[in-house]
């Protein structure tokens, strides 16, 4: 027999498709949730004291949050915010940035990491990719200026990219390095935790996050004096002591607040999920490293450089074929053949569809809006900063998403859902490419 009637017929073109149940959602931490984080939640709310400073029968669930997660990183100062965009505000406050700055940062992220930088009154300066799909520290130092006041890499993915070298450039040139590992919870490379790489670092606790109470995140760091900054920031605009009373003696803690403190209710649930999250991490990290490993030899899908697979968080797994069309018949093949999250997932889609993760299609960015009539673009303090953010400002990752998949790793994936991704992907692979 020919070997190409040997192949099974696409359900795209007729033939069976591999899977009839869709698989679940990719929300990695709410899958885990159980009556732990219930009685978490209840022990807040028996108490009748859900804010963190002071109530009926004060449970210090937020402080006790912040002192294990500083544990797990192995860090000094952790502080819990009500969400990883305003944890990206007090970060970037801390380190000072404002009117005048440039902020450098991949053009691969969330739109709350750009929204952070503009936000603070400073110019983003966009750097491209490398084959890790984080910044490409080859490619930093021609973007530093006399006015580059921080730089920011972005972990996407659960994954890390060339983190050393980048900070090495950063202290060569006396700049902070911003760790956003708002998608990184739990992921490590060479045996360091993401967060424990630069200067001062973010987490969230969203839905779509490793860990999760719906909402939330936090602000980690080394340095009293950035800790003690991003606290006024996240406060009322002032340093709190250990009682809780406000201070207003440290001059460099005299800021402006944006009131995103954390809840009790959030704290408590996230301690549950902290104490899981590693746990989330294996079983993802397990089946994408099988679902790797079942398509090495599938000629023309080259998959995301990953440097430490062992510290792979393993929530996204990013395919990139050969040409365009050949990743869009994927996705459409892989859908037809049952592979597709159940209501309210999203996966698998093409990066076409991953819309604010990707500078060019944030619109504000793209047209440098501000909030009133004009913008930070249009400041005298930042005159002169030359940037762009159109498509093509960053070549070699337009070039790459316009020819990549997204496949989100559900945190409670079966034997057989990890079969059946393998099968479908293999069948419909080995057609495409
Ligand atoms: C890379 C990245 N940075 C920042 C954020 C912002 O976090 P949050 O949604 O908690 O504000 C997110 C998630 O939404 C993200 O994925």
């Amino acid at each position: 027999m020919q070997q190409t009637l040997q192949r099974e017929r696409l359900a795209l073109d007729g033939g069976r498709p591999v899977r009839a149940k869709p698989l679940p959602p990719e929300w990695c931490g709410a899958h885990h949730m159980d009556g732990a984080e219930l009685a978490a939640v209840e022990r807040v709310v028996r108490a009748r004291s859900p804010f963190r400073y002071y109530g009926l029968a004060l449970q210090r669930e937020a402080e006790q949050f912040e002192r294990e997660f500083a544990a797990y990183l192995g860090v000094k100062h952790a502080l819990g915010v009500n969400s990883g965009t305003a944890a990206l505000q007090a970060a970037l406050a801390a380190l000072g940035v404002g009117f005048g700055d440039e902020v450098v940062l991949p053009g691969y992220f969330w739109v709350s990491t750009v929204a952070a930088v503009v936000r603070s009154g400073a110019i983003p300066v966009l750097v491209d990719s490398d084959a890790t799909w984080s910044i490409d520290p080859d490619k930093v130092e021609a973007k530093i200026t006399e006015r580059t006041k921080a730089i920011i890499t972005v972990h996407m993915g659960g994954v890390i990219g060339r983190v050393a070298e980048l900070v090495r450039i950063a202290r060569r040139h006396g700049l902070p390095v911003l760790e956003d590992c708002a998608q990184a919870a739990g992921a490590s490379q060479n045996g360091r935790k993401a967060g424990t790489f630069g200067d001062i670092a973010i987490f969230s606790f969203q839905l779509n996050k490793h860990m999760t109470a719906g909402e939330g995140g936090m602000v980690v760091t080394n340095e009293a004096a950035l800790y003690r900054r991003a606290f006024a920031v996240h406060d009322l605009g002032y340093f709190r002591n250990a009682a809780g009373r406000l201070e207003f003696s440290d001059p460099d803690a005299q800021l402006w607040g944006i009131g995103a403190r954390m809840s009790e209710l959030t704290a408590a649930v996230a301690r549950v999920q902290l104490a899981k999250l590693d746990g989330i991490c294996r079983r993802m990290r397990t089946a994408k490293n099988r679902i790797k490993a079942a398509l090495a030899d599938l000629p023309g899908v080259r998959m995301r450089e990953v440097l430490d697979p062992a510290g792979d968080a393993g929530s996204f797994l990013y395919l990139t074929f050969a040409t365009r069309a050949q990743s869009l018949r994927f996705v459409e093949g892989v859908r037809a053949e049952g592979i597709v999250a159940a209501e309210g997932g999203m996966y698998p889609i093409h990066f076409d569809d991953w819309g604010l993760h990707i500078y060019y299609n944030i619109p504000s960015l793209v047209a440098k809006k501000g909030i009133g009539a004009r913008s930070v673009w249009d400041l005298a303090e930042n005159a002169g900063s030359d940037v762009s953010y159109g498509k093509g400002t960053c070549p070699v990752l337009d070039s790459r998403l316009a020819r990549s998949v997204v496949m989100c790793v559900a945190s409670n994936l079966t034997d057989d859902d990890v079969a059946d991704i393998v099968a479908a992907f293999r069948k419909v692979g080995g057609e495409v490419a």
